[in-house]
């Protein structure tokens, strides 16, 4: 988006009441990362006057697009504002369609004037691509069977935070309350829920409960009063590195009992999670007739991976552009980091990467590090022997490779272990590297 459109996006928000000229003058300036004092300086304004006006310009525009709306955040919040708009109308003109053919299944959208979306830090996703399999999947488990949990799993990069924001952007309309979030810096579970309960709250003059039981009892309350969706992005960061997947950080166990009494309780809400690592609750309720379910994330497929690669500006011939994309299992991000160095060392030609046969290097290597850092010794260990044998290899050939030995059961531990942090994948022949 440009600053033009985010302009024009205002007045649409605004219903067409203009901005002061200071107004204005912090908009334009803010979108091109000014400071308040930067701004002071060129216009002749006091910084202080320009911060004041500015938190009224802020809070203008929150109740206009209805969530909390800061000086750092409002491209994104705009831009997500522009695609709701496009989105409601989109659905309007579906559901009229579908009235009119008097068959429609999914929920009628809320109409709710009292409806609310909190998109916290949620990234913008303008250029995205595919994933239509992954997004009417889940759609259907919200929206037709009303599933209470539902986990997008796969390994970094591979676009869980993008498709959990792009599903809210298309569902947002069935629910009542939306809240994003992401837990990427661990809060504690008590932070997380005074956060939810204050957006969700069904009563916002009662007294907001103290205790982390109180607080789990209010926000079941608030999930069952509204239909309300939750996503919460990053799950993995209240692992602990190290030790078998699913080990809670200490402090942090208190979110297994959040995902049991959302993924079992009585409500009519959804809880979307996004991991790189299986939480033991979600392996333990998930089934294909339970309400919790689970969508193993896997590379973009070859059309979609080649369409990112050219919006990145490489040239290559079709065979060459494909084996790029095999190399990394059609990763999103490794092929974007991929690109980008294609760009600066080959001068964008695909071609003469391939020919130095490292697909492996630089970024790529610290993504794929940061998850190999967070494996047990017998994880790693098990990593290595796959990575050695190349061809899928079965449970036996590993534990007789591994000295000193170890008993059949702890092994099955791990390997489920490193299954669930999608470093693995078993095969008709037995276990290989997911690369
Ligand atoms: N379908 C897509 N179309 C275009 N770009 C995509 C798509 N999916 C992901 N990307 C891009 O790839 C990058 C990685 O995606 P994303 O951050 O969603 O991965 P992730 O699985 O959440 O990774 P992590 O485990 O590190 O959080 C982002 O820059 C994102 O915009
Ligand atoms: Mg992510």
């Amino acid at each position: 988006m440009i600053l033009e459109e985010a302009l024009a996006v205002v007045t649409q928000a605004l219903n067409h009441q203009r901005l002061t000229k200071v107004q204005n003058i912090i908009f334009r300036q803010a979108w091109e990362g000014k400071s308040y004092i930067e701004m002071g300086v060129a216009f002749g304004y006091d910084p202080a006057y320009l911060k004041d006006e500015g938190a009224k310009l802020w809070q203008l525009l929150s109740q206009a697009c209805g969530t909390k709306v800061t000086k750092i955040n409002f491209p994104t919040v705009l831009a997500q504002y522009a695609e709701t708009q496009q989105a409601q109308a989109q659905q309007a003109e579906a559901n009229q369609a579908d009235a009119q053919q008097e068959q429609s299944i999914l929920p009628k959208i809320s109409t709710d004037s009292s409806r609310r979306i909190d998109w916290g830090e949620a990234i913008h996703v303008s250029s995205f691509l595919g994933r239509e399999t992954e997004l009417a999947t889940l759609k259907y488990w919200l929206l037709q069977n009303h599933c209470r949990l539902a986990t997008i799993l796969g390994m970094g990069g591979m676009g869980k935070t993008a498709l959990s924001v792009k599903l809210a952007q298309q569902v947002q309309f069935h629910f009542e309350r939306v809240i994003w979030r992401s837990l990427r810096d661990a809060p504690p579970l008590t932070e997380l829920l005074m956060t939810l309960i204050q957006f969700l709250a069904p009563d916002p003059d009662s007294t907001l409960p103290v205790t982390e039981t109180a607080q789990l009892a209010y926000l079941m309350d608030a999930l069952r009063a509204n239909r309300c969706l939750l996503i919460l992005d990053n799950y993995e960061a209240l692992f602990q590195a190290g030790q078998q997947t699913g080990t809670y950080r200490q402090g942090y166990e208190g979110y297994r009992e959040l995902l049991q009494r959302i993924g079992q309780g009585q409500h009519q809400s959804s809880l979307v999670l996004t991991s790189r690592e299986k939480p033991t609750v979600v392996a333990a309720l998930q089934g294909e007739n339970m309400p919790v379910r689970v969508l193993n994330l896997a590379g973009l497929p070859q059309a979609d991976a080649a369409r990112l690669l050219q919006a990145k500006g490489l040239s290559g011939s079709a065979a060459q552009v494909t084996s790029l994309v095999q190399s990394y299992q059609g990763n999103p991000l490794a092929l974007m980091i991929t690109a980008t160095s294609i760009q600066d060392l080959c001068g964008g030609r695909i071609d003469t990467f391939l020919q130095q046969q490292t697909t492996v290097f630089n970024g790529v290597r610290n993504l794929l590090q940061q998850q190999i850092n967070r494996l047990s010794g017998l994880e790693t260990k098990i990593m290595y022997w796959i990575a050695i044998n190349r061809e899928a290899v079965t449970v036996q050939e590993l534990q007789a490779d591994l000295a000193p030995f170890v008993p059949m059961s702890r092994l099955l531990e791990a390997v489920e272990s490193l299954y669930w942090r999608s470093l693995i994948e078993k095969t008709t022949t037995g276990l290989r590297s997911s690369r």
